[in-house]
Parts: C-alpha cells; structure tokens; sequence
C-alpha cells in the first residue's frame, strides 16, 4: 500500500501543500502574499486572514496535481513551529480538522529541520554527518546532522538573521520587501567596493546588526555631500553589502568544518537562494576539498515539500501527534 502524506506549511506569509509518497515528492503548491510589499514587511495579521483564504485552494491543488484523492492520505504533516502564532494556528487548525475527519494520524514537523531535510527531497542526497547552514529571514544556524531526525544546532545569530540583514540593508536603500532577491540581482551588476567591516562573534555564531547600523551612517554620510549616491552606486552598494554577508558565512562554515571534521556542507533556507553565496559555497568547497549539496531553488524557500520530506522520515520512525497539539511560534530544533 501506498504511503501518502499531505504536508502543510503555514509558518510565516507562504500558504503550501504538498504530497509526497513513499518518499518521492508528487507536488509542491505555494500561494505568495504580495500584501505585505505594501508594508515594507510581513504583517502577522494580514498574514493568518490570507493563510485562511488560501490554505483550501492550495491543499485541494497539490492534491491533484499529484493524481490523487484525499481518501487515498495516510497522514498529515504541517508546520508546529517556529513562526509567527497567528500564520501557524492556520495550519495547525486545518490539519487536525482534516486529519479528523479522515480518521488518519497527524506529524508535527519543525521548521528549520525541514529547511535541512529539503535536501532529501531529490538525489544528490548528503550522507551523515553533515552539516547544514541554514539561512533564512527568521534564522541563521549552522546545524550538525547526525541523522534524518537528529540534530544539534552549534551556532546561532545573536541578534538579527542573515535574511534579515538582506532584507533592512535593502530597505535603507530604498528597495521594496522583501529586498534579499533585489539585492542579489543589483550586486551581480556592481562591485564590492565599499568596505563593511566583520563582526567578531564568539564561536560558530553570528551577527548582522552591526552591519546595519555600519550601512546606515555609510549611507547619511555619503547622502549629506551627494543626494544622490544610493541612485548612483545601487549595485556597488548592494555587492558590497551581499559580499560582506557572505564572507560573515562562509568564515563561520569554514571554523566550522576545522571544530567537527566534517567536509560535507549544506545550505539552505531562504537566503541559500542567493546567487553570490551558492557560487562561493561551491569555490570554497573546491578549494578546501568539501563536498556541497545546493538545494533546487523551489526547495530554498518556504514550501510544503520540505515539511513532506521531513514528515515521511517521522512517519517511519512512527512518530505521531495527537489532537491535542497546538502551535509553537519559538520551537526549537
Ligand atoms: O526561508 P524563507 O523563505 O522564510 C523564512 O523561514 O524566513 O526565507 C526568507 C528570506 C527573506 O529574508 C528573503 O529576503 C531571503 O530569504 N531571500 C534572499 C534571496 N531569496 C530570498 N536573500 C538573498 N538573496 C536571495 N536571492
Ligand atoms: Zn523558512
């Protein structure tokens, strides 16, 4: 018999489903919420009223799209956490509400094990141990993975996410939300030659506010004697910004093989889109001998599939939750 699983994301702005069986992703639908472009940002609010309005849709697509029925479910992963309570609740909601009333079992799934786990979702898949840097707009961790389900985080931000830090340096310069994407495609026209310098952070964690505040005087300065520097050297500023973030990784990663020994490396999470750190991830790997798994670009970003994997392994491992459970915004790994 077939095992199919009905995996739902609702953790931040992005509404996903996705149905993967006997391991092997059949669909993966995401509903963006361009609202919040309006604001500069996600507002949590806006975010749970499109969530309810787009969690039937998208889980009645990906349904489809796989060529399935919903009879045809073994079981329902979604979300637990981390994110934003009102985003989550959603999720959690019409899991239990489905899993209900098909009288299948439910799999709570956290999130940023699932940001690592999207690297089972296709071949090449790393072999244990790895380690994984996860880089998203709430997180920035480089994860030890010693199996499917065993994780131990060894490094943290101490205060804003390497997202984040793409996300309000964009915004200082004026770019619409969220400005990571818009900073990667301004910095591949520019050069870094504007100097930001690297915090130094105890261990294997980060910091990016610093960086923030550094470009925020960078830029009164130059504004007070030219109004218009940012129009004039938006890319340079943007390469300088994206290499700076980079070069905080990438040194962290690098400390990070040296302390563990091990040279199989990850990326993942939103940030992992970035086409500056994909092309360094993959020089550093060949200079220093590590092997590097990139994930798909559908697989770096907030989805369903992701969740789908990671809830296949647990499905295995028999660990199931009951209708008792609610969501966690701070879960841990
Ligand atoms: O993993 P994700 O989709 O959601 C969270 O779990 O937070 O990550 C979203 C973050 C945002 O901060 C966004 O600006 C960033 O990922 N991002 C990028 C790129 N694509 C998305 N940052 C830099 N370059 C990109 N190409
Ligand atoms: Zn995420």
């Amino acid at each position: 018999m077939n095992i199919n699983i009905l995996a739902i994301e609702s953790s931040c702005d992005d509404t996903s489903a996705s149905i993967i069986q006997n391991g092997r992703i059949l669909s993966n639908c995401v509903a963006n919420q361009a609202a919040h472009q309006l604001y500069g940002g996600v507002v949590p609010e806006v975010a749970s009223r499109a969530h309810q309005a787009n969690i039937i849709p998208v889980v009645d697509m990906s349904i489809k799209k796989a060529g399935i029925k919903k009879e045809d479910l073994t079981a329902i992963a979604f979300t637990r956490g981390p994110g934003l309570m009102g985003s989550l609740i959603v999720g959690v909601s019409f899991a239990k509400g489905l899993a209900l009333s098909l009288n299948i079992p439910m799999i709570e799934v956290n999130h940023m094990m699932a940001h690592v786990l999207a690297h089972f979702a296709e071949d090449p898949k790393p072999t244990f141990p790895f380690l994984c840097l996860t880089v998203s707009g709430g997180h920035t961790q480089i994860v030890l993975v010693k199996s499917h389900l065993e994780m131990e985080v060894l490094g943290n931000t101490i205060d804003d996410a390497a997202g984040e830090a793409f996300d309000k340096s964009g915004k200082l310069l004026g770019l619409g939300y969220p400005a990571g994407p818009l900073v990667d495609k301004y910095a591949k026209l520019g050069k870094p030659v504007f100097p930001f310098t690297e915090p130094k952070v105890d261990g294997l964690n980060f910091s990016f506010s610093g960086l923030k505040t550094s470009i925020l005087y960078f830029l009164r300065r130059e504004l007070k004697t030219n109004p218009d520097f940012i129009k004039n050297n938006l890319n340079d500023i943007c390469a300088s910004i994206q290499t700076r973030i980079i070069s905080i990784l990438i040194n962290k990663l690098k400390k990070a093989t040296i302390q563990t020994g091990i040279k199989q490396v990850a990326i993942a999470g939103g940030v992992s889109a970035n086409s500056g750190l994909r092309a360094t991830l993959t020089e550093t790997g060949k200079e220093l001998g590590w092997t590097t798994y990139i994930p798909r670009f559908e697989y770096c970003t907030d989805n369903a599939a992701m969740i789908a994997v990671t809830g296949y392994y647990k499905y295995l491992a028999g660990e199931f939750v009951g209708q008792d459970v609610v969501p966690m915004a701070r879960m841990k790994i």
